[in-house]
């Protein structure tokens, strides 16, 4: 109902009862009550008149009783008196006596309630009250009261009234408009929220009502207390989905001001001979973010590397995505190519991808390069300070390619919660220190309020290098550093994939993604597939993995055209030297094992040293019998945890490498030393003969950890930790609290 209508209701029903019942009401209780009073006083005048008046009488002297009337008439109200000594003719009276009363009429002013008479001049009171005389029996007093005062009365108290009636309709109006607001808003949007599965109150961001807000804002805090109160502040005890992490940031930073940046964009436009075509990367840390993104939604700034890009954003380098179902924003970086060459090729995958990752390869480090790394981060610390809505933005800055970022941020937005994920290993302290500029990234990140690792010993690592090389405090127990007035907290959070995953929604059965990959790859149905999926990186292990099938057919040479393995390797990092090397070194160690088996119907090894998108991926997933990740040192590697997902069937073995992070978590595989050739083909063995009991086994264990702890337990457990070090920040420490302001000398 519209807002006048709930307002003019009311006031129409109070008008219409004091219209119709009030004013007759109080009319005729006026009339009753001036009656009454006008009879009292009336017998009161009788009285006092009642001696000189009989005295009179008795004297016969007419002249002297009008005298007598008509100085009782000085009272105001009194408007004629009258005298009957009989029960016929005229009376006695002062000159404006009532004409048509005369002393036979008499009778009809006695019985109670006719005492009114409507003359000419207006309502007139009439009391009649017998004379005690003896010379005259049936002497009767007629005194007349102008009852005119009674109207003016009570046309001032209908005056009063209507004014009374007027007020209390309008309360009664406004009363009606903010139950009704309350009530039906309130209900409504409760019954609605409830069947979008959300609590009563409204998500933030949705307009309130005005006047609702104070209540809303006084419930909801309450229902924060009581949630802080009763959960575990590291989120250990919550099953973590999309809802959680969307509730978690609704309630512990009532704002959806988050801001991812990373390199690395989720959605990139290509020009392509068919049109602009959209890739999605091969990228760990894209697999991960994605989803967290779509729960969150916010703003994602990372580099516009696409042919297409600068074609599909608008005037503020932004282009929404998902693009069949636009979430959030993606802000586009562009870069000169010497930018990207200095920043992306020489700094970042030249010098820190190398110096982090124990790969064997020597990192570069030029000068020129960190010229334009400090160039391109300060670029995108702009880009956040223009992207933040409030003074105190969530900033989840991504990876080794902004180091210098946390601190460019934190000086312009102090306020800010600023959370780094380092997404690969982080080396011992000597190796750091190889980096020339290893203080100016150290001070970078401490400009972060949690650095978060993927395991325990590379935040270890992390302290003893800050030890080390910087003038902070180290708190070894609480994990933290402080320096320059702020405490950074440094923490171990598992990255992770998101659970279900949406590759799965567009798979087949296992049979047809068996039958669809061997086909595709001119494979008989019961042929063995072992799966490899990564980015042509050297890190990966690539070669390693090639010598453990050598390996295992040397071993096992049963297996020679039975079995192959499946790598696909999408190209990464082609503008660099070391990456082109490590390229053809796979093709080449490939075509010499497959060189050695020249009779086999099928090859051993079937590179496909090509980009893939997720959905392709996940059929290769569900099409093998193991997959193999050999990474020689790895931060966690999604793709053990991407085909421990794709593996509805619980089906299927994971050999996996035990310097990648993964490992910690999944020791259910088949955890191997990449470098050990000989353990590694057995362990492919192994995986080709296991029974399906036990990969069940295994596999259900696997899964049951991918899906509990899914990215959304990543991102959340952040925002929990984020959360307690905001709101421990806001409360005032001990030493200002008692009013010491310095410390002993
Ligand atoms: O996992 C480390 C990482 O550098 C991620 O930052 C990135 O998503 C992935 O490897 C792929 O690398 P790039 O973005 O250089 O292709």
């Amino acid at each position: 109902m519209r807002l006048s209508l709930r307002f003019l209701i009311p006031l129409l029903l109070a008008l219409a009862a004091f219209a119709y019942v009030a004013v007759p009401l109080a009319d005729s209780l006026m009339q009753r009550w001036f009656v009454r009073d006008l009879d009292m006083r009336s017998n009161l005048i009788a009285d006092t008149v009642q001696e000189p008046l009989s005295n009179l009488i008795l004297t016969g002297s007419t002249p002297r009783i009008v005298t007598l009337f008509n100085r009782l008439l000085r009272d105001e109200r009194l408007y004629a008196v009258g005298l009957c000594l009989q029960r016929r003719g005229e009376p006695v009276a002062t000159p404006n006596f009532p004409r048509d009363i005369d002393c036979s009429q008499l009778g009809r002013f006695t019985p109670p309630g006719e005492h009114v008479l409507q003359a000419s001049t207006g309502p007139l009171h009439i009391a009649v009250v017998d004379v005690d005389s003896e010379s005259a029996p049936e002497a009767r007093l007629v005194l007349v009261h102008d009852m005119s005062f009674v109207a003016r009365r009570s046309e001032e108290t209908r005056r009063y009234l209507f004014y009374f009636f007027v007020a209390l309709s309008g309360a009664i109006a406004l009363i009606t408009v903010v139950i009704a607001q309350l009530s039906w808003r309130g209900w409504v949007q409760g019954l609605r929220a409830l069947l979008r599965g959300e609590g009563i109150l409204r998500p933030s961001g949705t307009a309130t009502a005005p006047e609702l807000r104070p209540i809303a804002r006084d419930l909801k805090d309450l229902i924060r207390d009581l949630e802080r109160q009763y959960r575990p502040l590291d989120g250990s005890q919550r099953i973590w989905d999309q809802d959680a992490l969307r509730a978690t940031l609704r309630s512990e930073f009532h704002s959806n001001d988050v801001i991812v940046v990373s390199n690395r964009e989720p959605y990139i436009h290509v020009r392509s001979p068919g049109g602009v075509r959209i890739q999605r990367p091969a990228s760990g840390l894209v697999t991960a973010l994605e989803p967290v993104m779509r729960a969150c939604s916010g703003t994602w700034i990372a580099h516009g590397s696409g042919s297409a890009d600068r074609d599909t954003v608008d005037r503020h380098d932004r282009v929404a995505v998902p693009p069949d179902r636009p979430i959030y924003q993606v802000r586009r970086i562009w870069m000169t190519k010497e930018e990207e060459e200095g920043y992306y090729a020489g700094f970042a995958n030249e010098g820190l991808w190398p110096l982090c990752h124990i790969a064997h390869v020597r990192p570069t480090f030029r000068s020129s390069d960190f010229e334009h790394y400090r160039t391109v981060n300060t670029r995108f610390a702009d880009a956040v300070v223009a992207e933040a809505r409030t003074k105190d933005p969530i900033v989840l800055v991504q990876d080794y390619h902004f180091a210098l970022l946390p601190r460019l941020i934190r000086d312009r937005l102090p306020d800010a919660t600023i959370i780094t994920f380092w997404h690969i290993p982080w080396p011992n302290p000597e190796a750091f220190a190889i980096c020339p500029w290893r203080n100016e990234l150290l001070d970078g990140l401490l400009g972060s309020s949690i650095i978060g690792f993927h395991t325990q010993f590379h935040c270890n690592n992390f302290l003893d290098t800050v030890d080390r090389l910087v003038e902070a405090r180290v708190d070894r127990e609480a994990f933290t550093v402080s320096c320059r007035g702020q405490a950074t907290a440094i923490h171990r959070y598992p990255i992770s994939i998101e659970w279900p995953p949406e590759p799965l929604a567009a798979q087949g059965t296992i049979a047809e993604a068996r039958r669809a990959v061997r086909t595709r790859l001119g494979l008989p149905s019961d042929h063995r597939v072992g799966i490899g999926i990564d980015r042509l990186d050297y890190t990966k292990g690539i070669i390693e993995r090639f010598n453990a099938v050598a390996r295992l057919l040397e071993l096992e040479p049963q297996w020679a055209g039975r079995f192959s393995f499946v790598q696909i390797a999408a190209p990464t990092r082609g503008a660099i030297g070391d990456y082109r090397d490590y390229a053809v070194r796979v093709q080449s160690r490939a075509d010499e094992i497959n060189a050695r088996y020249p009779g086999a119907r099928h090859p051993p090894i079937i590179l496909l040293a090509e980009h893939h998108d997720p959905v392709a991926v996940y059929e290769y997933h569900r099409a093998a019998d193991f997959c193999f990740v050999s990474s020689l040192h790895d931060g966690m590697n999604l793709v053990a945890k991407e085909f421990v997902a794709a593996r509805d069937d619980e089906q299927g073995v994971l050999i996996l490498s035990q310097f990648a992070g993964a490992s910690r978590e999944l020791p259910e595989a088949l955890v191997v030393n990449p470098y050990d050739a000989d353990q590694c083909a057995a362990a492919l063995h192994l995986a080709l003969t296991m029974s399906a009991e036990e990969q069940r086994e295994r596999m259900r264990f696997m899964r049951g950890v991918v899906r509990e702890f899914n990215v959304y337990r990543w991102a959340g457990r952040m925002l929990l930790d984020a959360a307690v070090m905001r709101q421990r920040s806001r409360m005032r420490p001990f030493e200002s609290a008692r009013g010491v302001t310095a410390g002993p000398a």
